[in-house]
């Protein structure tokens, strides 16, 4: 009789009991550790019946499931991956725009079927898990991976992270092209001092709960089955260590069902960086205690906790937990049926179908900044053009991070990137040249380098737009100055970048700059002195394709910022949704205002809002108001608007901030052609945590901002009366 936990047509939780009734305590223990390969396969699958590999390859997957299958209870591993914005560590996938760069679409339904497909692209090399969507919120551009965020605004995270996780595990996590997703990291990873990665993050539970925590409730209600623990501290307690965050709020509170990952090796940071844990043992027994089911990167915990259980220190009922968790995971998710094994469908991987969707991406993720004159888009007898800088030809810099599977050393450098991607990637030139009838007109010159200041060849890059009728610089940052452990003091253009604007801004032809970077920079002159500016961050592997077609009109720029610009690093921090009371609401030096804000983005034509409705004035707690007004397509060209609506609580017992985004809506005109936007706000949604730590609606007055940006004076205004 084959045993109950290997039949399909029982429950998961069913299996999972039948199963665990039959596990040894090593066994449990090696089901709750993650490695990457540097641990032998041979050791820890054959003898410690490991749960999980991560960022290995398509091929070890293969066989390192059959050794798995072959053990004595035969459990699946399950094979984790950093498939971010596509599944990038894979050569040839299809790379796709950042989640920073996606999140200016600011379009869920486009960000789920982006998520559908890298879960396709996972699945079908075998791995069944990527350690996605990103939910940290960017509010300080000095911190390293601010590219991987949904940008400052918690709400617009939990709808584009939620869309990505419906994305990633389709209708039910069993489908044979649903993967599972892990959203990260749990919780206010990107608010650590100073933009400085894996610090301490000053944040009350109060502030938790009204910023922080909401868009990981999102996540959680909409069903993700995994989340990882950040690295940082939280008031005194990393977030592995916490308690009251991962059992407290997340298991009970929250009733979350699924398993918790510690980051890499964050049990060891408890003992080695944080000081937490005098031992490497404590820190284990903490991590455990503390509520993490699977421990990523930290082999010593398999001998540690195996002992502690032996030796009565630690209750077996608490692995039990964190083991049935997983395996209930793994039985929803179809490994035991062999979900990911023999998938060797390459037509799949960074197929045309896949391409084009990354186009979409990247097209909609563009932001149009700046463009005097109407020098956009470009006319197609522009004749010459010269296309400069240092990223316009740079597909490591156009890709960003997280997209290369093969470092050499880390933090990586340029120079340590094995560049798997090059061959598929169109880069700015290849998509200029490509989108002009002649590509001889193009002239070319990198002119500098991004970081090395002396490594430039500014003279050639003068002749170029000397000669060309408009010049098309692509300057930003570069791999190397984003991601992990590579936090920021200054957001300046780097290396000779300024000296190669300047030189071609003396050359009086018109100048076109596009930005290719990981996060927003202090670009105060670009801003002053390029006729034209487009926001391209790290576009994917089509960007050169969707930059080309913005630029020539082929796609009205659409996107909308979703970070906001800071004019100076001193001006920090500059996010929209700042909370009131700043005597003086400037700094003596400089204004307050950031350079672009939140929610800001032009078109190529222009768009008048008016008659801005309530569907009433006066409402209670539970009821439901509609927002209304009038959009007009009062220029040339076809184009699509993101509609915002902002809502400021007048009076509060708690400070609330000036504005909050409550919701949008993508709407699309025909020169001359209007419409009415109806906005759906649920009174439920102006909640906010009172000093108490409990979450209410407070009576009384609330502004309704509705408009085509966060700044006051792109938005209309009407007021409510909440009882
Ligand atoms: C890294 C990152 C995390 C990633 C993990 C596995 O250190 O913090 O986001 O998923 O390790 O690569």
């Amino acid at each position: 009789m084959s045993e109950v936990y290997r039949d399909p047509s029982l429950s998961a939780s069913e299996r999972t009991i039948d199963l665990l009734s039959r596990m040894t305590i090593e066994e449990k223990v090696g089901q709750m550790c993650q490695l990457d390969l540097s641990h032998d396969p041979k050791i820890w699958i054959k003898e410690r019946n490991i749960g999980s590999y991560l960022n290995v390859k398509w091929k070890d997957t293969q066989v390192l499931q059959k050794m798995a299958l072959e053990t004595r209870l035969g459990i699946p591993l399950i094979f984790g991956v950093d498939a971010v914005h596509g599944h990038c560590f894979h050569d040839g996938a299809t790379v796709f725009p950042s989640q920073l760069a996606m999140s200016c679409s600011w379009n869920p339904e486009l960000l789920e079927e982006v998520a559908r497909i890298t879960a396709r692209e996972v699945i079908h090399t075998g791995f069944h898990w990527t350690f996605a969507p990103i939910l940290c919120i960017g509010r300080d551009p000095r911190w390293g991976r601010i590219s991987e965020t949904f940008g400052e605004d918690p709400f617009l995270i939990g709808n584009l992270a939620s869309a990505m996780v419906r994305g990633y595990q389709g209708k039910s996590l069993s489908d044979p092209e649903s993967i599972l997703a892990c959203p990260k990291h749990f919780v206010a990873y990107g608010e650590t001092i100073g933009g400085r990665d894996s610090a301490e993050a000053e944040v009350s539970r109060r502030k938790l709960r009204s910023i922080f925590l909401p868009p990981f409730k999102a996540v959680v209600d909409t069903g993700c089955d995994s989340i990882m623990a950040g690295y940082h501290s939280i008031d005194g307690t990393p977030c592995s260590a916490n308690s009251w965050l991962l059992k407290d709020l997340l298991k009970k509170e929250w009733g979350f069902k699924g398993f918790v990952l510690t980051d890499w090796a964050n049990i060891n940071w408890l003992h080695e960086m944080q000081y937490i844990a005098p031992t490497l043992a404590d820190a284990a027994e903490i991590a455990l205690l503390a509520g993490n089911d699977m421990m990523m990167s930290t082999p010593e915990f398999y001998n540690i906790i195996i002992k502690m259980i032996k030796e009565g220190h630690i209750d077996e009922k608490v692995i039990d937990d964190a083991c049935s968790r997983i395996l209930n995971v793994k039985f929803r998710l179809g490994l035991f049926e062999q979900k990911g094994l023999l998938t060797s469908d390459s037509k799949v991987i960074g197929c045309l179908k896949h391409k084009k969707k990354a186009l979409e991406a990247a097209l909609q993720s563009l932001v149009l900044l700046k463009n005097d004159n109407d020098l956009l888009p470009l006319k197609e007898n522009i004749g010459k053009i010269a296309v400069l800088g240092p990223n316009a030809d740079n597909s490591i810099a156009q890709l960003g991070d997280w997209s290369f599977g093969k470092v050499l050393n880390w933090p990586p450098q340029d120079s340590d990137i094995v560049d798997g991607h090059k061959d598929n990637t169109v880069t700015i030139l290849d998509g200029i040249k490509k989108r002009v009838k002649d590509p001889s007109s193009i002239l070319y010159v990198k002119g500098c380098d991004v970081l090395n200041p002396e490594d430039q060849d500014i003279q050639k890059a003068v002749q170029a737009a000397m000669e060309a009728n408009v010049a098309i610089v692509v300057v930003g940052d570069s791999y190397s100055l984003n991601g992990e452990r590579k936090d920021r003091a200054s957001l300046d253009l780097t290396g000779a970048q300024h000296k190669l604007l300047d030189s071609i801004k003396r050359t009086e032809t018109p100048l076109i700059v596009v930005l290719i970077n990981g996060k927003p920079l202090t670009i105060p002159w670009i801003a002053e002195n390029a006729d034209a500016i487009l926001e391209a961050w790290n576009p994917g592997n089509e960007g050169g394709n969707a930059v080309a077609a913005v630029l020539f009109g082929d796609f009205n720029p659409s996107g909308k910022l979703t970070i906001s610009f800071p004019r100076h690093i001193g001006q920090l921090p500059v996010y929209y949704n700042q909370m009131p009371g700043w005597h003086g609401g400037k700094y003596v030096d400089m204004d307050a205002e950031p350079l672009f804000p939140f929610g800001y983005g032009l078109s190529y034509t222009s768009f008048q809002y008016s008659n801005l409705r309530c569907s009433t004035t006066e409402l209670q707690k539970h009821e439901v108001l509609t927002v209304s007004i009038d959009i007009k397509n009062t220029g040339n060209h076809e184009g699509t608007e993101i509609v915002q609506l902002y809502v400021n609580d007048k009076y509060s017992s708690v400070t609330t901030p000036i504005k909050e985004l409550k919701g949008f809506s993508s709407v699309n005109l025909h020169p001359g052609e209007e419409k009415c936007v109806n906005l759906v706000l649920p009174i439920s949604s102006l909640s906010l945590i009172n000093s108490e730590g409990v979450e209410c609606v407070e009576p009384g007055e609330f502004e309704i901002l509705v408009g085509g940006s966060s700044r006051d004076n792109d938005l209309l205004k009407k007021s409510i009366f909440v009882h």
